[in-house]
């Protein structure tokens, strides 16, 4: 058999730690599919005596986990610290600079600075590789790079966010709010002590910049994103939408679309959809995931499984790591690995200016919080219609004889139309004293 694969890995927490236990379980199967061992060297993190529930006392130790990329017996880097700048972002060009291979789970750094790690890998000629970056254990980027590669992708988009699926779905089936969901998930380890990157859609937005990248051929671009994530979500909403006929998801989307100058934009989105019931990610509950890929020819490929988990994440890490050991193989190294972390070459990557959402023609579900009290009604419906807004449906809940002090809650489902015409239309409430808090604009899939 070859020579091992050798690698350094920083960071041993839930991945890091994960890598190390499947490396060990599966050691053989994976050598005889790799044709080498892959063999840790050594390891870093911050604490050097922390119980890991791993054995690490057989590796060599890195106090300072940047210096591991000088080490002239590693292969391959292994970076599974987080955080899009700092001691992450140091390792990586490191490790590149030195020659060696860049295996990371981490999104915050690809999104933000994967074009320039794919230019320099490519230009040191090592391979580059982030399969755990994007929804945990699900091969979706291998799908879109090699499975659906003959395709043109017409439409990228998914549920990118475990903890934001767990929350919404257990919002679902109990009826409950979601500051009462989000402790309860807390205290159970589905959502971080600081949960505002997944709520708030930062972490499903850096995903769906790297995913964008690669269906597209583009440029990352994370900067425009201006994700919406599900704080404002009320249960009311969840249950509204079911009487419709839909289920609401905190969706990732993505696709291109050409300006009226000509000019190929990239459209993406992060925002609480409504999804209809017999739409297959109506039905992705819990922490999972699921991206839904349309091929010209292929069709709709669906995408499913854990997005996160030391066990998911970490059999994306090694499959990486087998891809890279097979490439060794091959006659002249990591030739086909180096190609183009992002499918095409960087200096092909195309730089797409945004899409302007206001161009946008669908549906959407617009729920407003008003004062109980008569001509709030006819003030929504004016406004509706002063802005071009068609209304399908229209539902008023809560009036009781509470009195007039207790807000209602008005939802209105709209006809297709522009995005900019909802967009008026709340220009037009805006300052008015019968919203009680702003409205919440939730578009509807369409198939
Ligand atoms: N968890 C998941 O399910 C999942 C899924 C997909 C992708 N990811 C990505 O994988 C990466 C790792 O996530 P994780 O959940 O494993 O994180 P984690 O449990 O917090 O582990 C982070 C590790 O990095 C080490 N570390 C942090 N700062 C360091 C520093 N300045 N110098 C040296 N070591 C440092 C920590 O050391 P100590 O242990 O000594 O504190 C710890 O071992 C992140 O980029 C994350 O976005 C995670």
């Amino acid at each position: 058999m070859a020579e091992p694969l050798r690698i350094a890995l920083a960071g041993l927490g839930t991945v890091g730690a994960g890598v190390i236990r499947l490396l060990e379980t599966n050691a053989a199967l994976i050598a005889r599919r790799a044709g080498r061992q892959i063999e840790i060297v050594a390891v870093s993190a911050r604490e050097r005596g922390k119980d890991r529930g791993v054995d690490i006392a057989r590796y060599a130790w890195d106090d300072d986990m940047t210096a591991m990329a000088a080490r002239p017996e590693v292969d391959v880097v292994v970076e599974l610290v987080g955080g899009s700048d700092g001691p992450a972002l140091t390792l990586a060009r490191n490790a590149i600079r030195s020659g060696k291979a860049l295996v990371t789970a981490n999104k915050a750094m690809i999104a933000h600075h994967g074009v320039e790690l794919a230019a320099a890998a490519e230009g040191a000629g090592v391979a580059l590789k982030f399969e755990a970056a994007v929804a945990g254990g699900i091969p979706v980027i291998k799908g879109l790079r090699e499975g659906a590669a003959a395709n043109a992708i017409l439409r990228v988009y998914g549920i990118l966010n475990g903890t934001c699926n767990y929350i919404l779905s257990t919002m679902e089936d109990t009826g409950r709010d979601f500051a009462d969901v989000l402790a309860e998930a807390q205290a159970k380890g589905f959502a971080e002590a600081d949960p505002a990157f997944d709520i708030d859609g930062v972490d499903a937005a850096h995903k769906l910049a790297i995913l964008a990248s690669i269906a597209f051929g583009s440029r990352i671009d994370f900067a425009p994103i201006a994700p919406v994530g599900i704080r404002r979500v009320l249960a009311a909403d969840i249950a509204q939408a079911d009487s419709l006929g839909y289920r609401i998801r905190l969706l990732g989307m993505a696709e291109t679309e050409t300006g009226s100058d000509g000019q190929c934009r990239l459209f993406q989105r992060v925002h609480p959809h409504l999804v209809p019931l017999d739409h297959p990610l109506a039905n992705v509950d819990g922490a999972t995931n699921a991206v839904v890929a349309e091929g010209n020819f292929s069709g709709r490929l669906l995408f499913q499984g854990a997005g996160a988990g030391d066990g998911p994440t970490a059999s994306a890490v090694v499959a990486d790591l087998i891809d890279i050991a097979r490439a060794l193989n091959a006659p002249g190294g990591f030739g086909s690995e180096i190609a183009a972390p992002f499918s095409i070459p960087v200096a092909e990557l195309e730089a797409m200016p945004p899409a302007e959402a206001g161009h946008r023609v669908g549906r959407a579900y617009i729920r407003f919080v008003v004062a109980d009290r008569p001509g709030v009604l006819a003030e929504i419906t004016a406004a509706m219609r002063d802005a071009g807004v068609s209304i399908e449906s229209l539902i008023q809940k809560g009036r009781s004889d509470a009195g007039q002090d207790v807000p209602v809650l008005v939802a209105l489902v709209t006809h297709d139309g522009p995005e900019a015409c909802i967009a008026e239309a709340l220009r037009l409430l805006d300052g008015s004293t019968s919203l009680v808090e702003p409205p919440l604009v939730m578009h509807i899939l369409e198939e």
